[in-house]
């Protein structure tokens, strides 16, 4: 089971769009795509349900190839084995919530038993019982989304995908539904591509992240792994805040910035010359100037304190940058201060 793709390419009108994607996901797997509007996200998901047309590569669902250029097998939609919803719903308005959750069921030509079977059990799946008569004009955006979901598990597919699911909803429904949502995927048990903007939702929601950029894949790992070890700048700022320091990189692998402070990394592999070493704001330590040397000790002075309820966000100026820090100690704009860091908490990336 499982989704895979291997040189998928998407092209619109000459311009390529999906360029020599390739990955796996295994069943049960959540797999959230994330990169900034238009790198070609809504287009990989169209073409792995069958809604858009590749140029090349092969794609299979399961065990079954739904799509390869070079043998010219293509499934068509409503044969492929998934479950898909998209950021509007697209729920049809002059069909009751039952009827709209029905419709993959009676393209596939179900006996009115089993649909009668399944919808009931999907519609209590997303907590929609009651409302199976409703007219689909009577319902929140919370749920509609509900039923926009039912209508993607109702026919036990082997695949789900999601567009930008909860981008309609406001924030504390989102967070709910969100948790729902894994919850549904987990006992489900099945592989699931799920697309969004939004990084702390591709962090808490995802087995592994996929970062794309300009149609190909940046990087592709387990939230942890992008997050401390992201392949370069633009992964490192599309997951999570990043502090950056210039630096030179000498033989030895040793990194200095413009006030002399020795930068030194856990990962060696940095080519000498210039680069950029890359510290989160949770791995800054902030404490007070106890005049004391040594590599990865930036002093600074504080710029700016905004309390946070749990603890402080700083800006701190050092001699080649303004890196943010979180600490729930306190200390006052304008002290002297040093900030440190562990070696496995520095990496050094290519200057773009
Ligand atoms: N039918 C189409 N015809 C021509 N160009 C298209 C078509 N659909 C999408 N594009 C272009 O392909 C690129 C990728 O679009 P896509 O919708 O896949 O981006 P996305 O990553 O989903 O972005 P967003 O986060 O804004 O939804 C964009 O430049 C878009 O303008
Ligand atoms: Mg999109």
């Amino acid at each position: 089971m499982g989704i895979g793709v291997e040189s998928l390419v998407k092209k619109y009108g000459g311009k390529t769009i999906v360029d020599n994607v390739g990955f796996h996901i295994a069943d049960g797997e959540l797999v959230s795509l994330l990169g900034p509007s238009g790198c070609g996200k809504t287009t990989t998901l169209r073409c792995i349900a069958g809604l858009e047309t590749p140029e090349g590569g092969r794609i299979a669902i399961g065990d079954e190839v739904v799509f390869d250029a070079a043998s010219g097998v293509t499934v068509e939609p409503y044969h492929r084995n998934i479950g898909m919803v998209f950021q509007s719903y697209a729920i049809w308005p002059h069909m009751t919530v039952f009827e709209n959750v029905a419709f993959p069921l009676r393209v596939r030509g179900a006996s009115q038993t089993e649909v009668e079977r399944r919808v009931v059990r999907a519609l209590d799946r997303v907590g929609l019982g009651a409302f199976r008569d409703r007219s689909s004009q009577q319902l929140s955006g919370g749920q509609q989304q509900r039923v926009a979901v039912a209508r993607a598990i109702v026919h036990e597919p082997a695949v789900l995908l999601f567009d930008e699911p909860l981008s309609n909803l406001d924030a504390r429904l989102r967070d709910q539904t969100r948790a729902e949502i894994r919850a549904l995927q987990r006992e489900l048990n099945i592989a699931t591509i799920y697309v969004t903007h939004d990084q702390t939702e591709a962090l808490s929601l995802s087995d592994r992240i996929l970062v794309m950029r300009d149609g190909r894949i940046e990087q592709f790992g387990t939230p942890e792994e992008i997050y401390a070890r992201p392949s370069d700048m633009f992964v490192a700022e599309v997951v999570g805040t990043a502090n950056f320091f210039d630096i030179v990189v000498d033989d030895a692998g040793l990194g200095r910035d413009s006030g002399g402070t020795v930068f030194r990394t856990a990962f060696p592999g940095a080519a000498p010359g210039k680069a950029r070493a890359m510290v989160r704001p949770d791995r800054l330590r902030i404490g007070a100037d106890d005049g004391a040397g040594g590599p990865n000790r930036l002093r600074g002075t504080v710029r700016q304190r905004l309390f946070m309820g749990g603890y402080y966000e700083y800006v701190v100026e050092t001699a080649s940058a303004r890196p943010r820090v979180l600490s729930a100690e306190a200390f006052a704009e304008g002290t002297p201060v040093v900030l440190s860091f562990n070696d496995e908490n520095c990496i050094f990336l290519a200057r773009d």
